[in-house]
């Protein structure tokens, strides 16, 4: 058993609830988010939220800098973040999700964002991002928070082609942090 083997795959309850969001910053928060950094770090992941290790709570790790080991580490904690604004050109983008090891799909969403989110200090602090990483990886991890996942943004059709390449993918033994399956 490895840090990877807590993170929830799909199909789970927990990706397709609505989070509850966390009232007081105490050590179990605090020691919650330490987790989900190093299980986000282990799986080379840019982004987890708190229902991909079952905790339906708001928060939310991101890292968008880290490029695998030895690389430097800017870890962002997001505790109850919100979207205050998501405008500018849709943008499509490959994405991943460590809760579906072993694919990735085109998602269409909004290029510029603006997220309010409590950091560990209890302090509320204003994110920004356009057009890179940052910004899709701060919709889809609040998408997770609300019970959405990547797949939830397809038509039916792609939806149901992702969703077979995924069965196929697991079967084959993807592992969460792979978005293809070596041949
Ligand atoms: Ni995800």
């Amino acid at each position: 058993m490895g840090l990877l083997d807590d993170i929830v795959l799909s199909p789970n309850e927990a990706l397709q609830t609505e989070c509850e969001p966390i009232q007081t910053i105490d050590r179990e928060v605090k020691k919650l988010a330490d987790r989900m950094l190093k299980i986000m770090y282990a799986a080379e992941g840019c982004g987890l939220a708190a229902p991909q290790v079952g905790v339906l709570k708001q928060l939310v790790v991101i890292d968008c800098d880290y490029t695998g080991k030895g690389s430097k580490k800017n870890p962002y904690v997001l505790i109850n973040p919100s979207i205050v604004t998501a405008d500018g050109d849709p943008r499509d983008f490959q994405e991943g999700c460590l809760s579906f090891p072993g694919i990735s799909v085109s998602v269409t969403r909004p290029s510029h964002v603006v997220v309010q989110a409590y950091d560990l200090d209890g302090d509320l602090l204003q994110y920004e991002a356009e057009g890179n990483l940052m910004a899709v990886c701060l919709q889809h991890e609040i998408d997770h928070l609300h019970g959405v996942t990547m797949v939830d943004h397809l038509s039916p059709i792609k939806r149901a082609e992702a969703l077979r390449e995924y069965d196929e993918a697991l079967s084959a033994g993807a592992r969460p942090g792979e978005t293809e399956v070596e041949e």
